[in-house]
C-alpha cells in the first residue's frame, strides 16, 4: 500500500470514541491536546492493517472482531513501556540502605515479597532481584520473589524472555553483571540474558492496575509503581493507590516515579523520601 496515501487525520468523533474507550478500559487519560499522539500512535496499525484511514480502523476496532483481535495491539500503541536497569538509582539506594534493613529489623520475614506494578520489559524487576539477592547474601535462610505485572501481554513476555541488547544493559554495574547475566557470543547483535536462578525469582502476570480487584491474595514488602501514574487522573490514582494499600504489608515501602506524587492527603501513606511513602499510622 501507498503509505502516503494514508488520511493522517483523525475525525474528532473517532478521537473522541478512542479517548473514551481508553480513559475507561486503561484507565490512561487522553486530554484533547493528545488528539496528535493518539493519531501517531495508531498510525502504524493503520498501516499494518492496510487501512486508509482512521475511520476505517475504529469501525474494525469497535466491531466483535477487533475487539477479540486488536485490543492488545492497539493498547501496545497507546502505552508507553520506557524503562532501564537501575532507573532512578536512588531508590534502589534506598531500597538497600534503608527499607530492606528497616523491613527486616521490624517483620523479619524469611521471604521478602516485592511487586513491580507497571513492569515494562522486565527490568525494573530484574533490577529489584540483583539489589535483593545482593542484599539478602549477608542473611543466611532468607529468600525473596518478585512478582511483575503490566497491562501489557508483549512487554511481560519480553520480561519472561529476560533477553536485552548490550546496550540496554549498560547500566547493570559489571560486578552485577558478571554474576546474574549471561553475555551471548553473537559479535553481531550483543545481547545478555538474565540467568535462570534470578530468572526463577520473577513472576511475569497481567494485570490491569485500574481494575476493581487485582486478584492477588500475597501482601508485599516493597512494591514499586513507577512512571505510570501519571497517566491516570487523580480519582484512578486515589482507587490504584487504596487498592495498593490492600497488598502492601504493614511494615512495607511504596516507590512512586520521580515525577509523581500522591495525588493528595487522603490516600493512607505518608512520605519518608523522594517519592517514597510507607502506610500512615493507624491505618493498619
Ligand atoms: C513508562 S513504563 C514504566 C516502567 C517501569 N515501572 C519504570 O519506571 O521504568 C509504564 C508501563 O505501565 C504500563 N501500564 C499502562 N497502563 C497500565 C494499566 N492500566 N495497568 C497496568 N499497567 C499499565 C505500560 O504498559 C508500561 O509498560
Amino acid at each position: 500500500m501507498d503509505y502516503s496515501s494514508v488520511t493522517k487525520v483523525m475525525k474528532k468523533q473517532t478521537f473522541v470514541a478512542f479517548k473514551n474507550y481508553i480513559e475507561e478500559n486503561i484507565g490512561i487519560k487522553i486530554p484533547d491536546t493528545k488528539k496528535i499522539m493518539v493519531e501517531s500512535r495508531l498510525l502504524r496499525r493503520l498501516k499494518a492493517l492496510e487501512y486508509s484511514n482512521y475511520e476505517e480502523y475504529a469501525e474494525y476496532f469497535f466491531s466483535e472482531k477487533g475487539q477479540l483481535l486488536e485490543v492488545p495491539r492497539f493498547v501496545e500503541c497507546i502505552t508507553t513501556n520506557k524503562t532501564d536497569f537501575f532507573r532512578e538509582n536512588d531508590h534502589f539506594e534506598y531500597l538497600t540502605n534503608k527499607a530492606l534493613p528497616d523491613i527486616l529489623k521490624k517483620a523479619d520475614p524469611h521471604l521478602f515479597r516485592l511487586w513491580s506494578g507497571a513492569s515494562s520489559t522486565g527490568e525494573e524487576a530484574y533490577t529489584m532481584a540483583m539489589v535483593v539477592s545482593e542484599f539478602l547474601e549477608g542473611y543466611r535462610g532468607r529468600t525473596f520473589k518478585i512478582l511483575a505485572t503490566d497491562i501489557s501481554e508483549r512487554v511481560l513476555n519480553t520480561g519472561r524472555e529476560a533477553i536485552y541488547t548490550k546496550i540496554d544493559s549498560a547500566p547493570i554495574p559489571s560486578v552485577m553483571k558478571k554474576k546474574y547475566c549471561l553475555q551471548s557470543k553473537d559479535l553481531a547483535n550483543p545481547t545478555i540474558r538474565i540467568k535462570k536462578n534470578l530468572r526463577e525469582k520473577v513472576l511475569f502476570r497481567p494485570i490491569n492496575l485500574t481494575a476493581t480487584t487485582y486478584n492477588i491474595t500475597n501482601q508485599y514488602h516493597v512494591i514499586f509503581l513507577r512512571n505510570v501514574m501519571i497517566y491516570f487522573d487523580k480519582e484512578t490514582q486515589k482507587k490504584i493507590l487504596n487498592n495498593l494499600y490492600l497488598h502492601l504489608h504493614k511494615n512495607g515501602y511504596l516507590f512512586l516515579g520521580h515525577s509523581e506524587n500522591l495525588p493528595d492527603s487522603s490516600v493512607p501513606f505518608k512520605r519518608v523520601g523522594p517519592s517514597i511513602y510507607v502506610k500512615k499510622d493507624g491505618y493498619e
